[in-house]
């Protein structure tokens, strides 16, 4: 039987996997602080953390034990990987089984900024509708136009396939070509500035790193169409917020989706004034579907470090074996 910290309840499905072993529950509704991270996990064998628990070297020197930390989520930005492997723990995350449910949301807030769904409802709520009007709520057409992909990866490559439903133009930006994605859906690659040039909807998919961190500043916001959209579902840390908030209060864009911020959970003032933008509460993998699988898979990542397998999804074998 080993110890396992859990810093927040998770679906059922997962903690069934692990009842044969002793599991400490952070309870909370908020994150818990560095302080109660490092008292739970100070003598357990496995951490399992969401993206608002930063494990650092400071948590992981607290806990000598420790073989895996495995994430729930597919970004693994909270986590400081070289010190992990450093250490001979084992870092996982859950890719795949959110890639369609982030993709969903993606459009959801592209076509909810489009076409002014969430001010539309605000408006019938308040009882302003007072019958159809020819120029009443005009939002943009998403059939036909360009959009543009930032990170080919599985979520950005699962977006571009809903793009061609819509028969759009689709162009990407990532660092590395993705071959099959031209084949799938007749992408082009383009570099950033010909993306952000000709993209009605820029719609970001990098992981944060050191390279991304402010990818969308004041200089790519003024090269974007007077008439574009920028969607957020990666990381609010791609973008530089304040320049955001000055590019849509100036019209330099037309609107923005966010379901990312720069300092999760707090958000800029200013974006709460704006009609021109959506905001949505980080739930780009919140279906009942994704979140189950989701929780079955770090308790099996889990599982497979506690017996001395290489879990399913680590992202750092390097560390396998070293401890
Ligand atoms: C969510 O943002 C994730 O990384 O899974
Ligand atoms: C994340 O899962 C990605 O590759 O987009």
């Amino acid at each position: 039987m080993a110890k396992i910290f859990i810093t927040r309840r998770l679906p059922e499905e997962g903690l069934q996997l692990l009842k044969e072993h002793e599991l400490e529950i952070y309870e909370g509704d908020a994150p818990p602080s560095k302080e109660e991270i490092i008292e739970g996990v100070k003598d357990k064998d496995a951490l399992i953390c969401l993206l608002t628990d930063k494990i650092d070297a400071e948590v992981m020197d607290s806990a000598p034990n420790l073989k895996i930390i495995a994430n729930y989520a597919v970004g693994i930005d909270n986590i400081d990987v070289k010190e992990a492997t450093k250490r001979g723990i084992l870092v996982t995350n859950t890719p795949g089984v959110l890639t369609e449910t982030v993709a969903d949301l993606a459009w959801a807030l592209l076509m909810a900024v489009a076409r002014r769904i969430v001010e539309g409802d605000k408006f019938m709520r308040e009882g302003k509708f007072k019958g159809w009007a020819p120029l009443l709520m005009l939002g943009s057409d998403i059939y036909g136009k360009t959009i543009g992909i930032i990170g080919a990866g599985r979520i950005g490559s699962a977006v571009a396939r809903r793009a061609k439903g819509f028969n759009m133009r689709i162009l990407y930006y990532s660092r590395k070509r993705n071959e099959k994605l031209e084949e799938e859906c007749n992408a082009e690659y383009v570099d950033l500035e010909t993306l952000l040039k000709e993209a009605d909807f820029v719609s970001l998919h990098t992981p944060l790193t050191e390279e991304t961190y402010h990818m969308i500043g004041e200089k790519e916001l003024k090269m974007m169409k007077p008439t574009a959209y920028l969607i957020n579902t990666g990381r609010g840390k791609c973008v530089d917020e304040e320049a955001l908030v000055k590019a849509l209060k100036e019209g330099w864009i037309r609107g923005a989706a966010l379901d990312v911020f720069e300092n999760e959970p707090a958000i800029h003032p200013e974006l709460k004034k704006l009609d021109n933008v959506v905001l949505t509460p980080h739930i780009g993998s919140a279906s009942y579907e994704t979140r189950s699988k989701m929780a079955v898979m770090v308790a099996e990542n889990v599982i497979a470090a506690l017996e001395g397998k290489l879990p399913p999804n680590c992202v750092n074998p390097e560390a396998y074996g070293k401890k």
